[in-house]
C-alpha cells in the first residue's frame, strides 16, 4: 500500500471548562503563573458520568458519523491510554460493542500503554500492518484517550481530558512518512503506582528534563537517519512542528531547543534560517553539551526569544486545543495536529515535524507528509468545528472542579471495591453535556446514555 496515514480523524473533549486566571486566584497562587507561566487559558473536566471507555466510545461514534464508515471494512482497532479502569479488560473491548453491531467480530489489535505514548504506539502499529504483507485491505482504526487529573497542588493546572480517533489507510492526506528516531528508557517522571487512584506520583522537573532529553535525542538521531534516506532534513525543511503538549510554555520551550540542535550540527542552515542577528546571539553556546544546557536558564531564555518568532508561525497554530482544553495524555500531540488543520493552513505539500512523548519514557520523532485533495478538504472541514465546539462549552466554578474530582474519587473508590456489590449513581451534571456524550449510567448498567 502507498502514502499510508490519516484518512479521517474525530476529537473529542468535553463540555465542561475551568478558567486558569479563576484557578489561579482559587489556588492563591501568584497572578500569571498558569496563564503566562504554563501558557494555558482553559481546562477542561468531566464528572463522574465520564470514564476512559466512555469518552473512547464517544469519540468513535463521532467518527462513524462524521465520514459515515461502514464497521465492516475496518480491520484493525488499536486503542492508547494511560487511564486504566481494569488490569484486564481493554478499552477495545467496549469499543466492540460498535463492531458486534455491525457483525465484525474480526479486528487486530488491542490497548498500548506507555503513558502519554500509547496513542503513537498504536498509530504506529495500524500503519505498519496497512504497509505489511499481513494486510487484507481494510481499514484501521486508532482511538486515543485519557483523563489527565492531577491531586490538589502545583501539576493540577496542567490536567485536561480527551480523545482522538483516526482511520487509517493508502492514499491519505496525512502521510506517516518511514523515518522515525525513538527514544527509550527506565526513569520515575511520572508513574501511576496506585491502582485505586487516577492521580500520577510525578516529580515535574524531572519529567521536563526527560522531555527535553528524549527530544534532543530524537531531533538529532532523526536529522542523521534523514540525511541518509531522503531529501530533506532540518528545521528549515519542515513547515510546521506539533509537540506531545502538557502545557504551551513546555512546547515553546521545546520548538526553541530545536533551534539548539541545528546549532550545533548545521549552523548555516540555522542561519539562513534565522537571521544574522539572531544568529549571533546563539553563537557562543555552540558547544554548550545537550545535558548542561538544560541547566543554563539565561541559554533558555535566550534560545525562546530568538525562536518567537518562527514559533508563532510554525507551532503556535497547532496549541487551540491544548490550550484551551489541557494535557489530554495519548491523544494530546494527535489534538495538536487536528488544531493546525483547523486553522485552514494545511492545502498540500506541507511536512510537518512530530514528536511524541510519555513518561517512563518512551519518545519518537517523525514526519507527516500533507497530500491535497479531497480527502484534505473534509478532514479541513471537520476539524474547522473545532472553535465552534470550544467555543459551545459550558465554564464551572472552582468548587465546582473540587465538586467534580471529589465525584471521581469516589466513583474510583467504588469501582476498585466490590465492583458486584457497590451501588453506584453518578451524580455529575448531564443536561450540559453535548449530544451524543456517552454516559457512565452506574455500575451495572454501564454505558446506555
Ligand atoms: N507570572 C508569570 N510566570 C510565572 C508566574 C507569574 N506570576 N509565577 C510563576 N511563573 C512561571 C515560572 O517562572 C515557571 O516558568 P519557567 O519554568 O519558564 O521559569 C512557570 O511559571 C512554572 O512555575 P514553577 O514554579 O516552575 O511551577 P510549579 O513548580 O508550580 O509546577 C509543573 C510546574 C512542574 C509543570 C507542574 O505543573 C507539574 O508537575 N505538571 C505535571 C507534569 C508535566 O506536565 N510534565 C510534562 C512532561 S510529562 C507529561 O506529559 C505528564
Amino acid at each position: 500500500a502507498n502514502q499510508v496515514g490519516i484518512l479521517a480523524a474525530e476529537v473529542y473533549f468535553p463540555r465542561h471548562f475551568v478558567d486558569q486566571k479563576e484557578l489561579e486566584k482559587f489556588d492563591g497562587v501568584s497572578e500569571g503563573k498558569y496563564t503566562i507561566g504554563l501558557g494555558q487559558e482553559r481546562m477542561g473536566i468531566v464528572s463522574d458520568r465520564e470514564d476512559v471507555n466512555s469518552i473512547a466510545l464517544t469519540v468513535l461514534d463521532k467518527l462513524i458519523k462524521s465520514y459515515d464508515l461502514d464497521l465492516k471494512n475496518v480491520g484493525r482497532l488499536e486503542v492508547g491510554t494511560e487511564t486504566m479502569v481494569d488490569k484486564s479488560k481493554s478499552v477495545k473491548s467496549y469499543l466492540m460493542q460498535r463492531f458486534e453491531e455491525a457483525e465484525n467480530f474480526d479486528l487486530e489489535g488491542v490497548d498500548n500503554k506507555n503513558a502519554c505514548y500509547g496513542g503513537t504506539a498504536a498509530l504506529f502499529n495500524t500503519v505498519n500492518w496497512v504497509e505489511s504483507s499481513a494486510w487484507d485491505g481494510r481499514y484501521g482504526i486508532v482511538v486515543m484517550a485519557d483523563i489527565a487529573i492531577y491531586g490538589k497542588g502545583a501539576a493540577r493546572p496542567t490536567g485536561g481530558v480527551g480523545a482522538v480517533a483516526l482511520l487509517i489507510g493508502p492514499d491519505a492526506p496525512l502521510e506517516i512518512k518511514p523515518v522515525k528516531q525513538h527514544y527509550m528508557r527506565h526513569t520515575y517522571d511520572f508513574y501511576k503506582p496506585d491502582l485505586t487512584s487516577e492521580y500520577p506520583v510525578v516529580d515535574g522537573p524531572l519529567s521536563i528534563t526527560c522531555y527535553f532529553e528524549a527530544l534532543d535525542k530524537c531531533y538529532s538521531g532523526w536529522r542523521q537517519k534523514t540525511k541518509k534516506n531522503s531529501s530533506f532534513s532540518f528545521l528549515e525543511n519542515l513547515d510546521y512542528f506539533c509537540f506531545h503538549a502538557p502545557f504551551a510554555k513546555l512546547v515553546e520551550k521545546s520548538f526553541a531547543r530545536l533551534l539548539f540542535g541545528d546549532l550545533q550540527c548545521c549552523p548555516e542552515q540555522l542561519q539562513s534560517k534565522i537571521g544574522k542577528e539572531a544568529f549571533e546571539q546563539l553563537e557562543k553556546y555552540r558547544n554548550v553539551s545537550s545535558s548542561d544546557s538544560l541547566k543554563d536558564k539565561t541559554l533558555e531564555k535566550t534560545l525562546t526569544t530568538v525562536a518567537k518568532p518562527l514559533f508563532k508561525t510554525m507551532c503556535l497554530p497547532s496549541l487551540k486545543i491544548s490550550k484551551n482544553v489541557g494535557n489530554m495524555y495519548t491523544p494530546s500531540l494527535y489534538g495538536c495536529i487536528l488544531s493546525l488543520l483547523s486553522t485552514g493552513k494545511l492545502t498540500g505539500g506541507e511536512k510537518l515535524g512530530c514528536f511524541s512523548y510519555g513518561s517512563g519514557l518512551s519518545a519518537t520523532f517523525y514526519t507527516i507528509q500533507v497530500h491535497a485533495g479531497d480527502k484534505l478538504q473534509k478532514l479541513n472541514n471537520i476539524t474547522g468545528l473545532i472553535d465552534e465546539r470550544l467555543n459551545a462549552r459550558t465554564q464551572i466554578s472552582c468548587p465546582e472542579l473540587v465538586d467534580f474530582a471529589s465525584k471521581r474519587e469516589a466513583a474510583n473508590k467504588v469501582s476498585s471495591e466490590s465492583l458486584k456489590n457497590a451501588a453506584f449513581s453518578p451524580s455529575g451534571p448531564v443536561d450540559s453535556l453535548e449530544s451524543g456524550t456517552i454516559v457512565k449510567m452506574g455500575i451495572v448498567d454501564f454505558y446506555s446514555g
